[in-house]
């Protein structure tokens, strides 16, 4: 498994960090055999596996359920598991005891969290011995303030994400996200800063890339955001499978004998 100290070795050497979403055993399972570097518990299971219209209704217990199958699923894949909405808004103590809590409970390798309001709150999780990943650009669940679009388009914005970018690195993320920004700014990012970038609709010249497993394969999706580009299919492979399913149940031809029980008969 790597370890934290591997990400910024791999950004001197140019080596690119891969990062896919996962929620629960199966997707764990994959993602290691994969051979993904990092896996992120995103809070985005609000929306790909819970069905909420944004990560904002995500709780605590969410995030540790989820976290401890990918953890059982993935045991040799550092994991990363977000922080979720108002966990870590409210006084510094508390939302430090939060990341601290969910940490231990769900032992993970690091988390998460949005923004740039959190930098007290990053230093102490990382001074208590917690690795932080920090996340800046679009932030979704400020989706209320800021709508799901890029982030830190005009100069001042940009000026901002730079300042606030260094802010997180000097508080002690180990790595920084950097979701729905012009390319050039990531780029720009990228350059000042000695830990990774990890983007997602940030452009190529970034240290790493994560996508949402159920983008990158099409699983329950409706409409893709432009900066995925998907690697299968498995809404198609799904309802084709269970229409297979049905047919076959309608029509008597499952089960058949290969699939069904039969008692020993005894000759006397
Ligand atoms: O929750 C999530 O999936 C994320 C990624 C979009 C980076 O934070």
């Amino acid at each position: 498994m790597k370890a934290t100290s591997d990400w910024k070795q791999m950004k001197e050497k140019g080596e690119k960090i891969t990062m896919v979403t996962a929620y629960d055993y199966p997707s764990a399972k994959q993602s290691e055999a994969a051979g993904m570097d990092t896996i992120l518990v995103g809070d985005s299971l609000g929306m790909t596996v819970l069905g909420y219209a944004s990560t904002v209704q995500v709780t605590m217990d969410d995030m540790i359920h989820h976290a401890r199958a990918v953890r059982r699923g993935a045991p040799d894949t550092y994991v990363v598991v977000d922080m979720p909405f108002g966990t870590y808004h409210g006084n510094v103590d508390d939302s430090v005891q939060n990341a601290l809590d969910l940490y231990q409970a769900t032992d993970a390798n690091a988390i998460k969290l949005e923004g740039a309001g959190c930098i007290d709150i990053i230093r102490r999780a990382v001074a208590a011995g917690v690795p932080v990943v920090a996340h800046l650009g679009l932030t979704p669940q400020s989706v209320g303030v800021t709508g799901f679009r890029m982030q830190a388009s005009d100069e001042a914005a940009a000026m901002q994400l730079i300042q606030d970018a260094k802010a997180v690195e000097s508080a002690g993320a180990s790595m920084l996200v950097l979701e729905a920004i012009p390319s050039d700014l990531a780029e720009k990012v990228t350059a000042v800063l000695g830990i990774p970038t990890i983007g997602i609709g940030a452009g190529v010249n970034v240290d790493g890339q994560v996508l949402v497993y159920h983008d990158v394969l099409q699983y329950g999706t409706e409409r893709l955001p432009k900066f995925v580009r998907p690697y299968a299919d498995f809404n198609t492979a799904g309802v084709q499978g269970l229409k297979s399913y049905v047919a076959a149940v309608k029509a008597g031809e499952f089960p058949d004998v290969s699939t069904t029980y039969k008692r020993k008969v005894f000759e006397e």
